[in-house]
C-alpha cells in the first residue's frame, strides 16, 4: 500500500463533501494503473501546501499566471507515489520559502477540482492532496509560474473567497478558523509552542512556580502581546527567563559578585542593572517597562528549561492569568482566564510550588527583597550567605512597580478570619473557607478547602483554592471567601502577601 493511501484510510474528512472527495480519490487509487501521472487523462493526482506564519495569523498565496487567481502552492505529482514530497518540493519551487515545517504528519485537505480543456488537453480532475505547513520566514522569491506572492490575514482571505467562492477554499477558512482558538499543546509537543514562540506569538507553559505566559523577549511586537493579552499595566516589567547561566550571558554583563545566586537551584528572580554592550545581545526594551534594571530568572524546572532552549531565545514571561486574577497553577486556570487571547497552552501537570518567585536586588553585598515568594527570607539568607532585607515601603513604588498593583483577587471578595468564632458575622448568604491547621469538622455546612499543614503545602494550594471557591460560588448571592489567618512568620511570609492582596489590601 502507498502511502498516500494510507494516510487516506487513517485521514478524517471535515464534513460530508469532504467525504466524498475522499472516497472518490480512493477510488482513483484503487482503479487506475497510474494516477500519479498526467497521462491518466480523466484525472490525477496532485500535492499542494498551504503555507501560514507559525502563529497562523496570515497565509501565503500566489497569484498563479495560467489560472489568473490566487491559490495555494502545488502542481503534477509526475509519477511520484509520494505527495507529501510533491507538495514540499512544489512549495519550495513556488516561494523560494526552504524553513518551513509539516504543521502535522497528516494531510490537512482533499479536494477535486474540475480543469477545463486547454489546447489539446481535454477537461479532466484534479484529485488534490493538501498539506499544512508553517514558517518564521517573511520574505519569499516570486518564481516564473507567478505573477506575484502575497501574505493574506484570516478576515482577507475570507474576503478573498467570498468574491472567488472556491468550495475547497471555503473548507480550508472554517479549518483555518479552529487553528486560530488558543491551540492546547501536550508536553510532547513543545517544539511546537517553541515555533510559535519563535514566529511572533505568546504561549502559556509551565515553570515550578506557576504558568508563565511567554514571548520572544528580544521582539518587541511578542512583548506587547502580553500586556494586550492580561491586560497588564504597562509601567509593570516583565522577568526575562534563560535556560542556563551561559545563555544568560549572551544578553547581559553580570557582575562576578552576583553570578553565585544564579547558581542556587531555587524559585529566585534576580534583578540587575542593564546596560546594553558591544557584546551582548540586545532585548527589547518594553520587558523593562521604563526600568533601568532587568528582571533575570533561571528556572529550575527541567521542563521549563527545555522549553526555552527550544525557542533559542530568552522568554518574557509574567504568570499566565489575566491581570488582578489570582496565579495559575494549572492549565485550565490559563485556559479559563485566556482562551482565545493567546497563541497556545502547553498543558502539563500542576506546579510545584505554586506562588511566584522571589525577587531580589543586590546592591552593596546584600539581597533587598523586591516581592516575596516561593523561597523563603530565611532560606536566602542561608543559601546566599548574604542578609536580605525588604525593600522600603518609601521605595516599592520606584523600585518593584508590580507589587503596588492590584493582584490576585478572584471574582468573589475574600475575608480573612482568624478564629472559627469569627465566621457567622462574616457570613452574608454563601461562603467557602479555605483553611490552614484548623480541622474541617468545626466548619460544617460550609464549603471548606484544606491547605494543608506545612507553608510548602499552603503555598501550593492557595491559588488553585481560591480558584475553586470561587467556582463553588458561582451564581450564589452575596459569595464570601474566608482565609484562616496564617502565622505571621518569615516563612510565610510570600503566602501572606498574597492573601493580602487577595483580600483588596
Ligand atoms: O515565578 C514567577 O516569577 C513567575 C513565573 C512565570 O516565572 N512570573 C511572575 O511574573 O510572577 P509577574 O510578571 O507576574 O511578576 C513579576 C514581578 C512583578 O512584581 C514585577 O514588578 C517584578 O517582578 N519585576 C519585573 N522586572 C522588574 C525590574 N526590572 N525591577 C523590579 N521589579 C521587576
Ligand atoms: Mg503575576
Amino acid at each position: 500500500m502507498t502511502k498516500l493511501l494510507k494516510m487516506l484510510k487513517t485521514y478524517t474528512p471535515f464534513d460530508d463533501v469532504e467525504k466524498e472527495h475522499v472516497a472518490n480519490t480512493l477510488h482513483l487509487l484503487k482503479t487506475e494503473k497510474e494516477p500519479h501521472s498526467r497521462t491518466t487523462e480523466i484525472g490525477h493526482i496532485t500535492g499542494s501546501a498551504l503555507l501560514f506564519s507559525n502563529d497562523f495569523k496570515k497565509i501565503l498565496l500566489t497569484h498563479h499566471k495560467k489560472l489568473n487567481k490566487w491559490v495555494q502552492f502545488g502542481g503534477h505529482a509526475d509519477g511520484d507515489e509520494n505527495t507529501l514530497r510533491v507538495a514540499v518540493k512544489e512549495l519550495t519551487e513556488e516561494s523560494g520559502i526552504t524553513d518551513f515545517e509539516l504543521f502535522e504528519n497528516k494531510i490537512f485537505d482533499v479536494d477535486i477540482q474540475e480543469i477545463p480543456a486547454y489546447k489539446n488537453i481535454p477537461a479532466h480532475l484534479h484529485y488534490d492532496i493538501r498539506f499544512a505547513f508553517t514558517t518564521c520566514e517573511n520574505n519569499f522569491i516570486v518564481n516564473e509560474e507567478s505573477i506575484a506572492l502575497k501574505w493574506f490575514t484570516f478576515e482577507q482571505f475570507k474576503e478573498l473567497q467570498s468574491r472567488v467562492k472556491d468550495p475547497g477554499l471555503l473548507r480550508v477558512i472554517k479549518k483555518w478558523g479552529e487553528l486560530l482558538g488558543t491551540k492546547l499543546l501536550s508536553e510532547k509537543e513543545y517544539k511546537q509552542g517553541a515555533r510559535i514562540i519563535k514566529g511572533g506569538g505568546v504561549v502559556a507553559f509551565r515553570t515550578e512556580t506557576v504558568f508563565g505566559l511567554g514571548a520572544d523577549a528580544t521582539n518587541c511586537e511578542a512583548v506587547k502581546k502580553i500586556f494586550v493579552a492580561k491586560n497588564r499595566p504597562q509601567n509593570n516589567p516583565l522577568i526575562v527567563h534563560f535556560h542556563s547561566i551561559k545563555h544568560l550571558q549572551e544578553y547581559l554583563i553580570i557582575p562576578p559578585e552576583i553570578l553565585p545566586l544564579f547558581r542556587i537551584k531555587a524559585p529566585l528572580t534576580i534583578v540587575i542593572q542593564n546596560t546594553p554592550t558591544d557584546t551582548t545581545k540586545p532585548l527589547s526594551p518594553i520587558v523593562c517597562a521604563g526600568q533601568k534594571t532587568v528582571a533575570c530568572r533561571i528556572p529550575t524546572c527541567g521542563f521549563t528549561r527545555k522549553f526555552i532552549r527550544a525557542c533559542g531565545t530568552p522568554i518574557s514571561a509574567p504568570s499566565a492569568n489575566t491581570s488582578t486574577r489570582p496565579s495559575p497553577t494549572r492549565w485550565q486556570d490559563v485556559f479559563s482566564d485566556l482562551d482565545g487571547r493567546i497563541d497556545a497552552i502547553i498543558k502539563g501537570k500542576p506546579t510545584k510550588f505554586g506562588i511566584e518567585s522571589t525577587v531580589v536586588l543586590y546592591t552593596d553585598g546584600k539581597l533587598e527583597v523586591l516581592r516575596h515568594g516561593a523561597v523563603s527570607v530565611k532560606k536566602l539568607a542561608r543559601l546566599t550567605k548574604l542578609v536580605v532585607t525588604n525593600v522600603a515601603d518609601s521605595e516599592k513604588l520606584k523600585k518593584s512597580p508590580g507589587t503596588m498593583h492590584k493582584h490576585y483577587t478572584p471574582s468573589v471578595p475574600v475575608v480573612l478570619f482568624k478564629k472559627p468564632e469569627e465566621i457567622p458575622a462574616l457570613i452574608k448568604d454563601k461562603a467557602a473557607v479555605i483553611l490552614f491547621k484548623t480541622n474541617k469538622e468545626h466548619y460544617k455546612g460550609l464549603r471548606a478547602i484544606n491547605l494543608g499543614k506545612t507553608c510548602a503545602c499552603v503555598q501550593t494550594n492557595f491559588f488553585k483554592a481560591l480558584r475553586d471557591a470561587e467556582k463553588m460560588l458561582l451564581e450564589k448571592p452575596n459569595p464570601v471567601i474566608l482565609v484562616e489567618q496564617m502565622p505571621s512568620t518569615q516563612e510565610f511570609a510570600g503566602i501572606n502577601d498574597r492573601i493580602c492582596k487577595a483580600c483588596g489590601k
